[in-house]
């Protein structure tokens, strides 16, 4: 255990989901979490997104774990409350070691019915807001001279998918970003990989089957076939990648993708 003790991670989206997982088994391994997340309803994509109630329970938990927790409420398009956060965690903490490029939506529709207004709501929010997010913590951990970047994709990062046009273009950007970074920041000794999981059990999901009318597990199966007989993998399957990704067991792992989909691509 305290894999992480004395390094901080700064986590988009944590509210609830994936987020929030990772964010506390970081905090079981002793990192100082920095909880970013919208946590107010939005109208589009339509389902329930996470809360402030969620942000302070996970600060609590957190604490309970006997790390500490700084919680952000902010949106990832928006510069000004990235900065807020990035200082807040700064001022408090001295440092980030590790960025979860996390925060994102999903939302369906056919690529000539899709309003504009739907394709830039996915690709600000799940494309450029990893950009805007990192923009402000690479200096931090240039200064530093250490740092580890995880991006959350999809397995529509590296496939395409019914009526998801939107959101594969959002996450297949995420690899040239994760790509891209990896060859400017290795001279810093900052690392970039991203992660591509199947469906997972959480709230979007959720969110998804009720806009569908239908139910968690169809809406799983709809990505057609993970070989594992599992409709979807855990948020801790999640945080067990990105914990391994964000230890120095993975110090020399950088411009990676890593697949997490019960064997989905295969075939
Ligand atoms: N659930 C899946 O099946 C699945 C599979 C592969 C990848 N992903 C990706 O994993 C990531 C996390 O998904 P999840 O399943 O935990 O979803 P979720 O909807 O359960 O949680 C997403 C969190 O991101 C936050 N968020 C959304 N827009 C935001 C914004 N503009 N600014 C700040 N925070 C914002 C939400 O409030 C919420 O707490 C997403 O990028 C998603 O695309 C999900």
């Amino acid at each position: 255990m305290a894999d992480f003790q004395n390094k901080v991670a700064l986590i988009t989206g944590a509210a609830h989901g994936q987020g929030r997982a990772v964010a506390l088994a970081l905090a079981g391994e002793g990192a100082s979490i920095v909880a970013f997340d919208l946590a107010k309803p939005m109208p589009y994509p339509g389902y329930a997104l996470g809360s402030e109630s969620e942000l302070d329970s996970l600060k609590r938990e957190v604490e309970a774990l006997g790390s500490h927790c700084l919680t952000a409420q902010g949106d990832v398009r928006r510069d000004g409350d990235i900065v807020r956060a990035v200082d807040a965690a700064v001022a408090r903490f001295g440092r980030i070691d590790i960025l979860f490029n996390n925060a994102g939506i999903c939302a369906y529709g056919l690529a000539h019915e899709l309003p504009e207004e739907e394709w830039d709501a996915m690709i600000d929010i799940n494309l450029k807001g990893a950009w805007l997010v990192a923009r402000r913590v690479i200096p931090v951990m240039i200064r530093q001279k250490s740092g580890v970047i995880i991006n959350n994709s999809s397995i529509a990062g590296l496939r395409g998918m019914n009526r998801l046009s939107h959101y594969a273009a959002s996450k297949w950007g995420l690899v040239g970003l994760t790509k891209s970074w990896a060859i400017e920041l290795a001279p810093h000794n900052i690392r970039v990989n991203s992660i591509h999981p199947t469906g997972v059990n959480t709230p979007m999901n959720d969110g998804l089957a009720e806009l569908e009318g239908t139910t968690t597990q169809e809406i799983a199966e709809r990505s057609a076939g993970n070989l594992l007989p599992v409709p979807w993998v855990e948020p801790e399957d999640v945080s067990a990648m990105v914990l391994y990704l964000a230890s120095d067991k993975a110090r020399y792992v950088t411009g990676s993708q890593f697949v997490l989909d019960a064997g989905l691509l295969t075939r």
